[in-house]
């Protein structure tokens, strides 16, 4: 059984805007019955190019039928260039969360906004062209695509670009090209992240200090333990001590000790500062050594 929001449950029991819109100015139509769900949305616009009205179609779960309802009364008012701005993480933080399996509906629902857009644009009435190379032909998912939920959600294994997209979901032969586009993917925000740091000789402020040490976590650390089937939280900063806690397959590592030191005490001091010490939650027998500042 999922766990849904009341939010959810409320959109799905009753869900907005159900239907089609007559002579529409945007169409845009994606998935296929064949993949389990489809949803086709329709907008007309007011004179001054405002969404005056917004009505979807789905084949799909709870889930579909509640980020379509919540989609279409999200975009009533917006202009297009707003509306093209919605991010599938909007529509699921607009419901409260979804479960991590599902979010392919929110996927599902910012690709049909796209195309509709583009079919206003473009004038075309035909379903949305997939574009550059498909990764993963049991559902047509491209490398565009994958790269795009991966950067907007920060996703860091196949099993969740699955629960984003489908990709990976079927035959299983394109998960090593995945597992390829995620490296790549975080390997260029990692690079990013690094290059937009602050010189770690400059004097940071708490709160600033706590912003980048989460970000190295999530950016430097995260994705080498999940690799591994492990996870790890920031638990509190006390001055230059970073209390964490070790998830998954770390949690009962033999060698949680040494990850504790070479890599996640070893990255915090790279991107943050030379005077960080790590402690894992619950041990207090480590101590800093003389390090203060
Ligand atoms: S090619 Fe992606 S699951 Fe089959």
């Amino acid at each position: 059984m999922w766990e849904y929001t009341e939010k959810l449950k409320e959109h799905f029991f009753n869900p907005r805007n159900v239907g089609e819109i007559k002579n529409p100015d945007g169409i845009g139509e994606v998935g296929s019955l064949a993949c389990g769900d489809a949803l086709k949305l329709t907008f007309n616009l007011d004179e001054n190019g405002r969404i005056k009205d917004a009505k979807f179609k789905t084949f799909g779960c709870a889930s579909a039928i509640a980020t379509s309802s919540v989609l279409t009364e999200m975009i009533k008012g917006l202009t297009l260039d707003e509306a093209a701005r919605v991010t599938n993480k909007d529509i699921a933080d607009y419901l409260g969360g979804l479960p991590e399996q599902k979010m392919h509906c929110s996927v599902m629902g910012r690709e049909a906004l796209e195309a509709a857009i583009e079919n206003y644009r473009t004038g075309g009435r035909k379903k949305r062209e997939l574009e550059g190379k498909v990764v993963c032909t049991c559902f047509g998912v491209t490398e565009k695509e994958i790269e795009r939920v991966i950067t907007e959600n920060d996703l860091t294994t196949v099993e969740q670009v699955t629960n984003y997209c489908k990709a990976g979901g079927g035959c299983g032969g394109c998960k090593g090209e995945i597992e390829k586009i995620i490296e790549k993917v975080q390997g260029d925000k990692a690079k990013a992240a690094a290059a937009a740091a602050p010189p770690k000789t400059g004097k940071l402020t708490n709160i600033k200090k706590i912003q980048l040490i989460q970000q190295t976590i999530n950016e430097q650390i995260r994705p080498a333990l999940r690799a591994h089937g492990g996870n790890i939280e920031l638990i509190d900063v006390e001055g230059n001590k970073v209390i964490v806690a070790f998830r998954g397959m770390c949690a009962q590592c033999q060698v949680a000790e040494f990850t504790l030191k070479e890599v996640v005490q070893a990255r915090l001091r790279e991107f943050v500062s030379d005077h960080i010490f790590v402690q894992e939650q619950g041990d207090s027998t480590q101590q800093p050594h003389n390090h203060r500042g």
